[in-house]
């Protein structure tokens, strides 16, 4: 039984955000800045959810490993293990709780920061405070100079591990044991991306930005929102070209059902292969096997609570979205190509400006975010209303209430 934990806010409060978007308002304010609410929301949503940590990928060979922390508190390591399988686990070490990954020794200027994210290919993994020794799979190898302590087995001190699933090629990770199978709530999605075989793609090795300064509700509502499309990036989108690709609202083609943990919707250019840079149009050749017809799909995708994915012809990109305060995340960002895309000799420089016309769209989204955010502090910050184009946003907020809800006990429906 979970332990129950209980909203600064009312919950009562938040029904007004879950209506259709002809009556609904925004959430409270405060939800995107209040400390208490923050720790609300670690335990009513992100103890017991499905975190994506990376991709499949980046970790290829037995040995390899990269670490990363989930919610400012739980640090951990990603690796393959020896025989093959995908392992998550605690970097805390089970004697004193050094983080096992920390380097033995850092410059002045670094002294204070905490442990930096490493990556490589190791058989072992050794505390650098007392020398105990783990292998991949997190079991104690080692632990010098404990032959006269009573009881102790080696046994009993192994690093504990996270439940792990795979989906489409990411890592996901979750800290409950008892926690529904993340499959089981993304299926509707499941059925449209079957097609793109994403399990298969390449990321390149996605930029990992700490300390992003707005809540990570602002990172997910401007991902999926396409009501701005038409005022922030207005000089971007050549609505000609685009149709309702990017420009219509990306949240209403599928309903939102309880139990879902996956918001999306199929969007549809004027023209195959669409893209998200200065020319609209796909730099790379399109999946040999999408129909014209599903070269004109564009998918924006949320897979709660920490996954952000658009699928087009030819690439894919993505965000992770793991919170580290009320107003603060980390924010990872990662494109993807089917596999074999990098055999083409211009591979780097169309990679190049993939990547620059991306960044003609974060130029604008991200800096609105940051305001965005100084706006919520605001005593005059609105609960207001909405447009037809922002459907995601009460889709969004019946998932969240539906987690509020559940961790203080109350029955769902
Ligand atoms: S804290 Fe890791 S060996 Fe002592
Ligand atoms: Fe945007």
């Amino acid at each position: 039984v979970a332990k129950t934990v209980r909203s600064p806010i009312p919950l009562e409060e938040f029904a007004a955000s879950t209506l259709d978007p002809s009556e609904a308002i925004g959430l409270p304010p405060a939800v995107y800045t209040d400390a208490e609410f923050h720790e609300f929301e670690i335990d009513a949503i992100f103890r017991s959810r499905w975190h994506c940590v990376g991709r499949v990928e980046m970790i290829p060979e037995p040995g390899d490993f990269f670490t990363t922390t989930l919610m400012d508190r739980e640090p951990v390591i990603v690796s393959r293990t020896s025989t093959g399988s995908v392992n998550v686990m605690t970097s805390v070490c089970q004697h004193r709780a050094m983080c096992i990954t920390a380097p033995v020794q850092r410059p002045r200027a670094e002294w204070f920061e905490p442990p930096p994210d490493v990556k490589g290919n190791t058989r072992t993994f050794r505390c650098p405070y007392h020398w105990w020794t783990y292998d991949l799979d997190g079991r104690l190898l080692g632990a010098p100079s404990m032959d006269r302590t009573v009881g102790f087995a080696k046994a009993d001190h192994a690093l504990p591990r996270l439940r792990v699933e795979e989906w489409c090629g990411f890592i996901f990770a979750n800290l409950d044991a008892e926690a529904r199978p993340l499959r089981e709530g993304t299926h509707k999605l499941d059925a449209v991306l079957s097609t793109y075989r994403l399990n298969e793609w390449v990321t390149q090795a996605p930029e990992v930005i700490r300390d992003v300064p707005f809540n990570w509700k602002i990172m997910v509502e401007n991902f999926m929102e396409s009501y701005h499309n038409y005022g922030l990036h207005n000089a971007l989108l050549s609505m000609e070209a685009y149709g309702e690709g990017n420009a219509g609202d990306a949240g209403k083609r599928l309903p939102f059902e309880p139990g879902d943990d996956v918001i999306f919707g199929v969007g549809r250019s004027n023209v195959p292969d669409a893209a998200v840079n200065a020319t609209q149009r796909a730099f790379f050749a399109p999946l040999p096997t999408l129909t014209v017809d599903e070269r004109q799909n564009v998918i924006f995708a949320w897979v709660a609570p920490t996954l952000l994915l658009g699928v087009f012809s030819d690439s894919a990109f993505w965000f992770t979205v793991e919170p580290t305060g009320p107003s603060a995340h980390t924010l990872s960002m990662g494109y993807m190509f089917p596999a074999g895309a990098d055999d083409n000799k211009l591979f780097p420089a169309l990679l190049e400006r993939y990547g620059k016309g991306i960044e003609l769209f974060n130029n604008q989204d991200l800096p609105a975010d940051v305001a965005i955010q100084v706006g919520m502090r605001s005593q005059f910050a609105p609960r207001g209303r909405m447009s037809h184009l922002e459907s995601f946003l009460p889709k969004f907020n019946s998932w969240l209430l539906a987690c509020y809800r559940a961790a203080q006990g109350v029955p769902v429906g």
